[in-house]
Order: C-alpha cells, then structure tokens, then sequence
C-alpha cells in the first residue's frame, strides 16, 4: 500500500530532514513492505539517502523547465533533487491558490512528460456532497478533464474537500462507494485522504480498492506517522 504523509507549509529544512530521518529509521528497522511518500515544502528540498520504498517528493511545481516566473519553482530545480513524485489537483491549491483545472492540466502533462508519479488529487466541496452521491461522481469526473487518466505513473487520491484538516473523516460508506465508482473507470491505484489519522486509517484501508491514503495533520508528528505505517503492515492486501 501507499502511505503518504503531505506536510504542506510546515517544517523547515532542517526538521523536515529530521521528520524524513526518523521516517527512514523506522521503515528499515520494521522492515515495511509499505510504499512511503513524504511530500516536503520546496525549501527542504535536497538529496536525501533514502530507503528505496521511500519517496521525497514535491508538493508543487510550475509547469515549465526554468524561465522568469517569479516565485515559482520550474521542474529543473525538482530535477536538481531527483524528484520523482509529485502532488498535483491538491484541493488546497484549487480552492485557496485558485488553481484553474487549466493549470493543473497544463501540470499534469508537463510532469507525464517527464515520466514522475503523479498523485493526482479530487474531491468535492461540502455543498457538492449534500446533493447525493451523483452530484459528488459529476463535480469529480470533471475534475479529470484534460488528465490522461491512463497514464501509467498515476496515482488518485479521492480528498473530501469538507473532510481535510477539520477532522472531519468522510464516513466510511461515503469512502467506500466513491472509491468502488472510481475503481470501475480507472485504473491507477486509489488513495483516500482527509483527516486520516492512527485512530481510523485502519478502516480506511480495509476498504475495498483502496490502496492507501494520503496524510495531511496526523502525519505531522513523525511518530504518529510510523504508527499508522505499522499499521498498514498489520492489514493483508
Ligand atoms: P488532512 O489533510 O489529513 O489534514 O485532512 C489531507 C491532505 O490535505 O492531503
């Protein structure tokens, strides 16, 4: 399975470098069979000695190879660091950075090109999930346009909007039967994000189809993180 920690705009080099430490001491001392992920803020990224399950990736990145776009990091400072995985469609960027799904499809094939995992994040606002089911299926699948969905670096993340750092988990029926309608169209493996914690990540991963979850809050204290690694290890999929 894919367990994936985003540490969005929290911690710096330094202690991004210690959270990805601790992460790789105990993946090698477990001897997980989990595929770890670690998305860190740009300005920690480096060259880490890293275990081969265990990907540093990026959380962000502007679809071009350099050039003058003030601010933004191009994929040649990713390549620098030997990024291979990167999160694009976070809901965060959509909703609060205003990211057009224009944009994010101009990402997408940037990063295809360059042949990195993509972890391509959906998920509906509040007022999408209260109309049922169909509305939630509709406002997703245009979330996919412009994005090959058969390319074969693709990972999805189904991330309920209203369930992402409000501790709100979306119930595990809800999970269950987005992630069964997605599983029928797609074939990337499937995560499940939104306020994933030790307390419930085992449920969430015994759903069916489900091959993971991406972490925001709870993966923030590296321990808590492990914990929900071993975990993953305790469940036979
Ligand atoms: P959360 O964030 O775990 O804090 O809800 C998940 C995410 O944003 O990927």
């Amino acid at each position: 399975m894919i367990i994936a920690s985003n540490l969005k705009t929290n911690y710096t080099r330094k202690g991004a470098c210690a959270f990805i430490d601790t992460v790789q001491m105990f993946m090698q001392n477990s001897h997980t069979s989990q595929e770890v992920r670690i998305y860190i803020p740009a300005t920690a990224l480096d060259t880490f000695d890293k275990n081969v399950q265990l990907r540093v990736g990026a959380q962000n990145f502007y679809p071009v190879q350099n050039g003058s776009f003030t601010g933004e990091i191009g994929f040649e400072q990713l390549e620098e660091f030997h990024i291979t995985s990167i999160l694009i469609g976070h809901s965060e960027r959509r909703h609060i950075l205003k990211e057009s799904q224009v944009l994010i499809a101009q990402k997408f094939d940037f990063a295809k090109v360059k042949e990195v995992e993509i972890v391509y994040c959906i998920g509906e606002p509040r007022e999408v999930r209260e109309q049922g089911i169909e509305a939630v299926m509709a406002y997703l699948w245009e979330q996919f346009e412009g994005i090959d969905i058969h390319y074969t670096n693709l990972i999805v993340a189904y991330e309920p909007v209203w369930a992402i750092g409000t501790g709100l988990t979306a119930s595990q029926h809800d999970i269950e039967e987005v992630i069964a309608r997605l599983h029928v169209k797609l074939n990337a493996p499937l995560l499940y994000g939104g306020s994933v914690k030790v307390e419930n990540i085992k449920d969430i991963l015994s759903i069916p189809y489900c091959e993971g979850v991406l972490v925001g809050t709870a993966s923030w204290d590296s321990n808590a993180f492990c914990t929900m690694i071993q975990v993953a290890d305790t469940l036979e999929k």
